[in-house]
């Protein structure tokens, strides 16, 4: 058992795992926590208020159980949604953000035409569209929030046969191959569990991006750079003795603890069990 934790994760569900299993490839000192804030599944479909009020509530109780010296976001939704205000909610606490990779995908496409496959709260937000603005001037962005991929994804992925998985991505591939796209953004963390099944539905003309490489080197470097979480951390100490890289959920009905439990196989993680 270990008692100190650098980073938590948080996402609406499991969608954020891959981004944690990142940073720990980069960095396999740094002792991880996840929190999916299941009870609330999924955030897409919520408005802003909603949004904060959840992910305001998931936030207060890791730092309520755990204590992490930063906390990652790996959840676009609440990102560009609601970054600022629990940065401010939460200060001095370092708060490091997950928004869709449109800069790198700008710079992949050769043809100027990018797919960003996002939740629908992601894909309307103006904080979103001010990044297409800004990063994709000159491309032609088709953007696409697939809610029943999501839930497809955090419900049934892991006892999915291999020819589900396909079927299941196959209907947001289509749409951006019929637009033209050679690159798609992977704009939802949930989608980096498919990245392969999204990249092998495209084909080799199509590009397949996502921002878990950045989100991992940002948050390795603002921890660094914020090492007044280490002060924190030893003023307050850690609340509850936590395996490394548990997955934790805020509620977990038996199909679903079935579906985790093998999620956490997969990934060679711990399941943590429910919080709250
Ligand atoms: N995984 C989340 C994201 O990156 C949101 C999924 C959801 O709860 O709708 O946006």
């Amino acid at each position: 058992m270990n008692s100190f934790v650098d980073f938590a994760f948080l996402d609406s569900g499991t969608g954020g795992i891959p981004y944690m299993k990142e940073l720990k490839k980069m960095s396999p000192e740094s002792r991880c926590v996840y929190l999916g804030d299941t009870a609330h599944f999924p955030y897409g479909q919520k408005s802003a208020e909603q949004i904060t009020e959840c992910a305001s509530g998931a936030v207060s109780l890791i730092i309520k159980k755990w204590n992490p010296r930063a906390i990652v976001i790996a959840c676009n939704t609440i990102s560009v949604t609601s970054l600022s205000e629990l940065r401010k909610s939460f200060a001095p606490l370092p708060i490091v953000g997950t928004v869709p990779a449109i800069r790198l995908g700008a710079k992949v496409t050769q043809n100027k035409k990018i797919g960003l496959l996002a939740t629908n709260a992601t894909v309307n937000n103006p904080y979103n569209k001010k990044l297409i603005s800004d990063f994709a001037q000159g491309c032609d962005v088709f953007s696409r929030g697939d809610p029943d991929l999501i839930s497809f994804i955090e419900h049934s992925l892991f006892t999915a046969t291999a020819s589900e998985r396909l079927d299941a991505v196959r209907p947001a591939v289509d749409y951006f191959k019929e637009c033209g796209c050679d690159t798609i953004i992977l704009g939802c963390t949930h989608f980096t569990h498919i990245y392969a099944d999204v990249q092998k539905a495209a084909g080799d003309d199509i590009k397949v991006v996502d921002s878990r490489d950045g989100v991992a080197k940002q948050a390795l470097r603002v921890e660094r750079e914020c090492d007044g979480g280490a002060v924190l951390q030893s003023e307050h100490g850690c609340k509850e003795l936590v395996q490394d890289m548990s997955f934790f959920a805020t509620s977990a009905p038996p199909r679903q603890k079935r579906e985790y439990k093998l999620l956490c196989s997969n990934f060679c993680i711990p399941w943590g069990g429910v919080v709250r």
